[in-house]
C-alpha cells in the first residue's frame, strides 16, 4: 500500500493554463493586460532564483512583468518611495516585495505601505485581518496553493481534523485561518508543542511548514491522512546536494492516503497562485 502522490507540478501547470486563458480574454474583451512588479533588495541567491522564475512565469502567462532589483544598502525611505510609485501606477496590478529584506529595513513598514488591493502576497495587515475574519482578501500564495490541492484531493473539508506544524506569518498562520474558514478543526503546532507526535497522529490533514528536513516520520501520521509538505530544505547526502521536505517521504508514503512530494508538490503551486492573485487584483481593479 502506498499513498497517492499529489502532482503539484501538473496541477500548477493546469492553473497557469487557466490564468493564461483568462489573461487572453481580458486583453481581447477589455484591452487590459495584468501586470506584476517584483521588488528584490540585495543578492540573496535563493531570492534571485525565485524572482527570476516569477518573472519568467508571469510573462509566459501573457502578463506584464517588472523586476526592480535594488542594492542591499538601499534605504527604507528609497524602498518606500518605490512602493509609492508602484501603488500609483495603473499598469501595475500586483506588487510583491521578496522576503527576507535586509535587516536595516523594517519589513512590516514596507509590506504595509503596499496598496492592499495590489498586495498579491496577502501580507498587508488589512489582508491579514480580512482573512482572519473570513472576509474577501488577498490570500498568501503558498497556503492558497495548499488549500487548492486539499480541496481537489478531499472535496469537502468540513469537520476534518487539520494540524498545521509551523506558525510563520507566511504559511502556518494563514494556512490555519484558511482551514478554519473551511470548517476544519484546526490545531497549530510548533517547536514548543508537547507530544507533537500525538498531535500529528490525530490529523486527517497534516500541513508541515517548519523548515526542518524530514522532521515528521511516517509513524506520526494517521493511516489514510492527507499530507501537505511545504518544506523545501537543501541537504547534503551521499556527497550530493538534494531537496527534501519537512516530512520523511519514504516512511510517510507507506502510511498516508495522499502526500505531496518535494520537489514537485507545493513549490510549483506557489508561483501559479501568485499569477492567479495578480489576475484577481487586475479584475477587482476593473482593469
Ligand atoms: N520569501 C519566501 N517566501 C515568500 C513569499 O511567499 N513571498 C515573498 N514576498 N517573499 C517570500
Amino acid at each position: 500500500m502506498g499513498a497517492r502522490i499529489i502532482d503539484g507540478k501538473a496541477f500548477a501547470g493546469q492553473l497557469r493554463g487557466r490564468v493564461a486563458a483568462a489573461v487572453k480574454r481580458l486583453q481581447a474583451e477589455h484591452g487590459v493586460t495584468p501586470g506584476l512588479a517584483v521588488v528584490l533588495v540585495g543578492e540573496d541567491p535563493a531570492s534571485q532564483v525565485y524572482v527570476r522564475n516569477k518573472g519568467i512565469q508571469t510573462r509566459e502567462a501573457g502578463m506584464n512583468s517588472w523586476e526592480h532589483k535594488l542594492p542591499a544598502a538601499t534605504s527604507e525611505a528609497d524602498l518606500l518611495a518605490l512602493i509609492t510609485r508602484l501603488n500609483a501606477d495603473p499598469a501595475v496590478h500586483g506588487i510583491l516585495v521578496q522576503l527576507p529584506l535586509p535587516t536595516h529595513v523594517n519589513a512590516e513598514a514596507v509590506l504595509n505601505a503596499i496598496d492592499p488591493a495590489k498586495d498579491v502576497d496577502g501580507f498587508h495587515i488589512l489582508n491579514v485581518g480580512l482573512l482572519g475574519t473570513g472576509q474577501k482578501s488577498m490570500v498568501p500564495c503558498t497556503p492558497l496553493g495548499c488549500l487548492m490541492m486539499l480541496r481537489e484531493q478531499l472535496g469537502e473539508l468540513s469537520g476534518l481534523n487539520a494540524v498545521v506544524v509551523g506558525r510563520s506569518n507566511i504559511v502556518g498562520k494563514p494556512m490555519a485561518q484558511l482551514l478554519l474558514n473551511e470548517s476544519c478543526t484546526v490545531t497549530i503546532a510548533h517547536s514548543r508543542t508537547r507530544d507533537l507526535a500525538g498531535v500529528c497522529r490525530r490529523a486527517d490533514i497534516l500541513v508541515a511548514a517548519v523548515g526542518r528536513p524530514r522532521m515528521i516520520p511516517g509513524n506520526w501520521i494517521k493511516p489514510g491522512a492527507t499530507v501537505i509538505d511545504v518544506g523545501i530544505n537543501r541537504i547534503e547526502e551521499g556527497g550530493r546536494n538534494r531537496l527534501v521536505g519537512d516530512v520523511d517521504f519514504d516512511s510517510a508514503v507507506q502510511v498516508a492516503g495522499a502526500i505531496t512530494p518535494v520537489p514537485g508538490g507545493v513549490g510549483p503551486m506557489t508561483i501559479a497562485c501568485l499569477l492567479a492573485n495578480t489576475l484577481t487584483a487586475c479584475c477587482r481593479a476593473g482593469g
